[in-house]
């Protein structure tokens, strides 16, 4: 057998392969968290021994050497903290499935998005993948937030597409593209790196969106602004819509975008007052563009209340042109 898989993300977190000596541990994990977990994954009535922990993690050695799988541990401080890697590697497409689960007790500090964003760079570097995707069920937000923080697109629902004890759950299917992540900077951008980059704005993004909204001066929510609606707009449009958030994790900007095949659309693109002048508009504006143009796209249009001169001042300098000889108009289908 070849090494082991190891990568350190940071001083107190670890990615290490799946090892038979890690068994113990990993079931005494398993069986703390067996209610929780049990919410969203189908295998724990088929985990109720060590035994079954330790054939698992050989099961998964076996896939590794044949370079189809890679399965993980995430430990934090020296203690097992969770479980993720690939579930599947396809080396013909080269395209990779990411899984993974944690303590209750390590959850709310960062720490799967920072080992899966590890394990993306991983993914699209030394693996030399093109796609990754993560698949939750749509009622499990956590997981999707996840898939969200780190930049991956939800791509449609995959209805009826898992048996949880008797009940049959949709999955949010999200993927990246490697073009995708080099866009968003190699995973150098939110909380990593020193310059915050836009990422696709996913559902979990929409209640602050929504707020930031609200509370900016010079636009106008109508009565259809509401996370059903806009969760079915941004599945729509994958990956144009986007959001910037500050190093600490609060949304400094936002942005709606999408199109019909033949125009595009911005809508709703707003800054925090205390982030303004910082490049962060150009930025969402620039991010929204670049996926229009990826689409084919050849023209994009924004609506601005005429009063709005802020605005106005902003979109001028962005290069786009002011038309007097448009009205608009609207009806109810
Ligand atoms: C309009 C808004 C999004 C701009 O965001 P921002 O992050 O402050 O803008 P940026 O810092 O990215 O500015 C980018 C460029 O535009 C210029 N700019 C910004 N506002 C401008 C204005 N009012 N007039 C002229 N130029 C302006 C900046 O100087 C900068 O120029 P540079 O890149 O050449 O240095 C922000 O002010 C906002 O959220 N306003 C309230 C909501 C709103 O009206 N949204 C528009 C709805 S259509």
């Amino acid at each position: 057998m070849g090494s082991l898989f190891y990568l350190r993300v940071n001083d107190r977190l670890e990615l290490r392969q799946r090892a038979p000596e890690d068994a113990e541990e990993l079931f005494a994990l398993t069986e703390a968290n067996r209610a929780k977990l049990r919410e969203w994954l189908p295998w724990l009535d088929a985990c109720t021994k060590v035994e079954h922990t330790r054939a698992n993690i050989e099961s998964t050695l076996r896939q590794a050497e044949a370079g189809t799988g890679l399965a993980i541990c995430l430990w934090h401080d020296g203690r097992i903290a969770g479980v993720g890697g690939y579930n599947v590697i396809d080396r013909a497409n080269l395209t990779g499935h990411i899984g993974y689960w944690l303590g209750a007790e390590f959850e709310g500090r960062g720490l799967m998005t920072a080992a899966n964003r590890a394990l993306v760079a991983h993914g699209f570097t030394t693996l030399g993948l093109r796609r990754q995707t993560i698949a939750a069920a749509t009622g499990n937000v956590r997981s999707r937030a996840i898939a969200e923080r780190l930049g991956f697109v939800q791509e449609g629902v995959l209805r009826e597409a898992e048996m949880l004890y008797g009940r049959s759950v949709d999955h949010a299917l999200y993927a990246q593209t490697v073009s995708d992540w080099a866009r968003a900077g190699g995973g150098v951008g939110e909380g990593a790196g020193s310059r915050p980059v836009p990422r696709a704005m996913g559902v979990a993004d929409l209640r602050e969106a929504l707020a930031l909204w609200n509370a900016s001066e010079g636009m106008g929510l109508s009565e259809e602004e509401t996370e059903p609606v806009l969760a079915f707009f941004l599945a729509r449009n994958p990956g144009l819509s986007a959001v910037l958030r500050a190093p600490d994790g609060t949304l400094a900007g936002a942005v709606l975008c999408g199109h019909d095949g033949r125009r595009g659309f911005l809508y709703h693109l707003a800054v925090a007052p205390v982030w303004r002048g910082r490049g962060v508009g150009r930025a969402l504006a620039d991010f929204a563009m670049a996926g229009l143009r990826a689409a084919g796209i050849a023209r994009a249009t924004i609506l601005v209340y005429a009063d709005n001169a802020r605005a106005r001042g902003f979109w001028d300098r962005m290069g786009w042109a002011e038309r007097d000889d448009i009205l608009i108009l609207q009806a109810r289908p």
